[in-house]
């Protein structure tokens, strides 16, 4: 057991945020989730990051809840502690970019906690599945969830039913990832596109977050509505006026993050 769950850092306007269980494959016990939930808050919370970025080792993203953790609770355990819901939670208030950089295994709930992240950068050897009906448990962390709003029924029902597990470029081709890159280069190019989100507007990022993640939870009417309020929103942002301002003097923009 390390002592150290994650490991976080800032590179300029990014928040790092490394998993760091090696010898257990990063499995999400409640120490780490607990942490995580704690830094992602941290990062939120401290105007000099723009976006957040988590990643695992090369061998494993994250190999999922912590099996040998959970092996012995029974039904009051979990809800008297709220499990899920008191660590997990916490990503869902992040109102700034995640974005998830994964190598190698990302399986049940490292599967689940990469789909709750906003963008999703994987190497090549990216490995997703969720193999809980193995365990005769269930994806419980948002799988049986987001999954299907990001892949469709048919192939979330293959993956969820049948532990099938799904190759970078699969994950790639049915919409579970954002982008492939080599994996020498997995770090570096999701730092380089989070530097790159966290240089724009961070009200116009966290406008654009949150009406993209209504089209997951309205009708197309409601959303349309809400993304037109926010649209309005923007016209009382200085960084919108400066944004407009700039191209039209052919300058970089020099946003203020208001
Ligand atoms: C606890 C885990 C673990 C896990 C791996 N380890 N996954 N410990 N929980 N989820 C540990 C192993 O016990 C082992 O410890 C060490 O990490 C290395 O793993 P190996 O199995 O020896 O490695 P390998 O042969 O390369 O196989 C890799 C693997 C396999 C295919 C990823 O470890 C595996 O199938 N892991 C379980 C995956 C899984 O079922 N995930 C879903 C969990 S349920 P020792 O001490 O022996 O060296 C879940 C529920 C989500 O996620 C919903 C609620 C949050």
């Amino acid at each position: 057991m390390t002592d150290t769950p994650i490991l976080v850092s800032t590179e300029g306007r990014v928040g790092l945020i490394r998993l760091n269980r090696p010898a257990q494959l990063n499995a999400l016990n409640d120490a780490l989730m607990d942490a995580l939930g704690a830094a992602l808050l941290a990062f939120d919370a401290d105007p000099g990051v723009g976006a957040i970025v988590i990643t695992g080792s090369d061998k494993a993203f994250a190999a999922g809840a912590d099996i040998a953790a959970m092996a012995d609770w029974d039904y009051m355990d979990v809800y008297q502690s709220a499990f899920i819901t008191r660590n997990w939670e916490a990503i869902r208030q992040v109102r700034k970019p995640v974005l998830a950089a994964v190598a190698g295994f990302a399986l049940g709930g490292g599967c689940e906690l990469a789909l709750a992240c906003d963008i999703v950068v994987a190497a090549e050897s990216a490995r997703f599945a969720l193999p809980e009906i193995k365990l005769a448990m269930l994806p419980g962390a948002g799988g049986t969830q987001r999954l299907p709003r990001a892949i469709g029924k048919a192939k979330a029902m293959d993956m969820c039913l049948s532990a099938r597990m799904l190759d970078a470029q699969e994950a790639d081709r049915y919409g579970l990832v954002s982008r492939v890159v080599p994996d020498a280069e997995l770090l570096d190019r999701t730092l380089a596109l989070a530097a790159q989100i966290a240089s724009f507007s961070l009200p116009a990022l966290m406008a654009i977050k949150e009406s993209v993640n209504r089209a997951w939870e309205s009708s197309l009417t409601e959303g349309i509505l809400f993304e037109r309020r926010e649209l309005y929103a923007r016209f009382a942002s200085a960084d919108a006026h400066e944004g407009m301002q700039a191209f039209l003097d052919k300058r970089k923009p020099a946003f203020q993050h208001r």
